[in-house]
């Protein structure tokens, strides 16, 4: 059976990011970083187990006349690392940047501890350091080595 051509498989964008080298099947993650609902009203695309030369297969998410803020590129480095962040302005690709994990955490993760204290009523921010081993809670001394998906705040 005969493939459609690449290009038809999503389409480019007028205004708005791209942000493309999502691991397969973490888009909907990235949807949940930026907030996105069945009430957003911006234009999406989502492409998802798409074929990419460098990874085998990835996730696309093209969003129309939205610019990323820092804490939400920040947050979609820690589940795709390789990921690009395409500006696109008039149909152009103005700007293409890659994402870094930050060495330190504030309120982007929830400590998997139920007694870190940044888990109580206190008004404190989950703090974590990123190392080898995993998300080390500079509270408790947890490390969050699974599912760092699924803690991020
Ligand atoms: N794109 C888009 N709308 C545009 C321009 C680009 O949706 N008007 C998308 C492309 O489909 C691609 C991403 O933005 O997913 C980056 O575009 P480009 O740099 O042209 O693609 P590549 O060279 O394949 O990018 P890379 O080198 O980062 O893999």
């Amino acid at each position: 059976m005969s493939e459609p051509p690449k290009s038809l498989q999503i389409s480019p964008i007028r205004n708005g990011t791209v942000i493309d080298h999502i691991p397969a099947g973490e888009a909907f993650n990235v949807l949940r970083i930026l907030g996105i609902t069945r009430a957003t009203k911006e234009t999406l695309s989502i492409a998802t187990n798409v074929a990419s030369a460098k990874a085998g297969r990835k996730d696309i998410v093209k969003i129309e006349n939205r610019e990323l803020k820092k804490e939400e590129v920040d947050r979609i480095a820690l589940i795709a690392p390789q990921a690009t962040i395409n500006i696109i302005r008039n149909y152009l690709v103005f700007d293409k940047k890659g994402v870094q994990i930050p060495k330190l955490l504030h309120g982007v993760v929830k400590c998997p501890n139920p007694g870190c204290i940044s888990n109580t009523n206190e008004p404190i921010q989950s703090r974590f350091e990123v190392t080898k081993k995993g998300l080390h809670c500079l509270y408790c001394d947890w490390y969050l080595t699974e599912d760092i998906a699924g803690h991020i705040i």
